[in-house]
């Protein structure tokens, strides 16, 4: 899958508009300057290093990140409906969690998590379109996001932390002993960690398939895709949005999409 130049500038918008929208504070400040620090970083990582898993192209983590915001909002009005205690977490904590639950993707300050892969064995075979840099010590992606807002002095709450802590639910066997336990104390004493792991499944999922099912669909024309619409969508124009970028170097790599 491949985004347009006005995707990646579109999806860019929208995620620092989620951040003016819905984080308050001095956090909110510098939320934004540590995201324009590293915009160029950002604006055009993959979700994953593995095409095989989710959105492993220029811009799929933003594209990846925004979805899951959109998700977590709307996930928030199910449970709601459902009789959900509402009182036990803000909806800035869930879109803050939702923000940052991947941010350890981006690898430390000097280093990206993801490279594109040199070898071409493991492109063509594996599906590998990116691979991890050696240059950065191993860290989990919740460890590694944490650290990066404590690292640039962004303060989370306890129940952001423990959201972006648990965002990959029990596929991660690390988040056992906050949400495999039997005794009541122990459990977690909101119901965000389970919306915000909800929405980036969900999100997870619908990538894979807008990209992996129509190639399944042998001999037949695959069906044509949905087009999904975040509500918060922002037009704009390939001029425009080239406009508004200032590095001459990002701009050459949005141009040649
Ligand atoms: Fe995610």
């Amino acid at each position: 899958m491949k985004l347009s130049a006005e995707q990646i500038q579109s999806n860019w918008e929208i995620f620092n508009n989620n951040i003016n929208d819905h984080v308050t504070g001095d956090r909110k400040q510098k939320l934004l300057d540590f995201y324009k620090k590293y915009e160029e970083r950002i604006i055009l990582m993959p979700a994953s290093h593995k095409k095989e898993y989710h959105s492993a192209f220029p811009g799929g983590y933003v594209d990846h990140v925004n979805r899951v915001v959109d998700a977590s909002l709307k996930m928030y009005g199910v449970w709601e409906q459902f009789g959900m205690d509402t009182s036990t977490f803000t909806i800035e904590e869930l879109v803050f969690s939702a923000i940052n639950h991947d941010l350890g993707k981006m690898g430390d300050e000097e280093h990206e998590s993801y490279i594109p892969q040199t070898d071409q064995w493991r492109r063509d075979k594996l599906g590998e379109e990116y691979m991890h840099n050696k240059k950065i010590a191993f860290a989990a992606v919740p460890d590694r996001g944490l650290f990066l807002l404590q690292s640039h002095d962004i303060k989370y709450t306890f129940n952001e932390m423990l959201a972006i802590q648990t965002h990959d639910g029990l596929y991660d066997s690390a988040n056992e002993k906050y949400l495999k336990s039997f005794m009541p104390e122990t459990k977690p004493r909101t119901s965000l960690p389970f919306i915000l792991h909800q929405a980036d499944m969900m999100a997870a999922r619908i990538e894979f398939e807008v990209e992996w099912l129509p190639k399944f669909s042998q001999n037949s024309v695959a069906a044509p895709k949905k087009n999904y619409t975040l509500s918060n969508n922002i037009k704009s124009s390939k001029s425009k949005a080239l406009n508004t970028i200032s590095s001459p170097g990002l701009k050459n790599m949005l141009d040649s999409l």
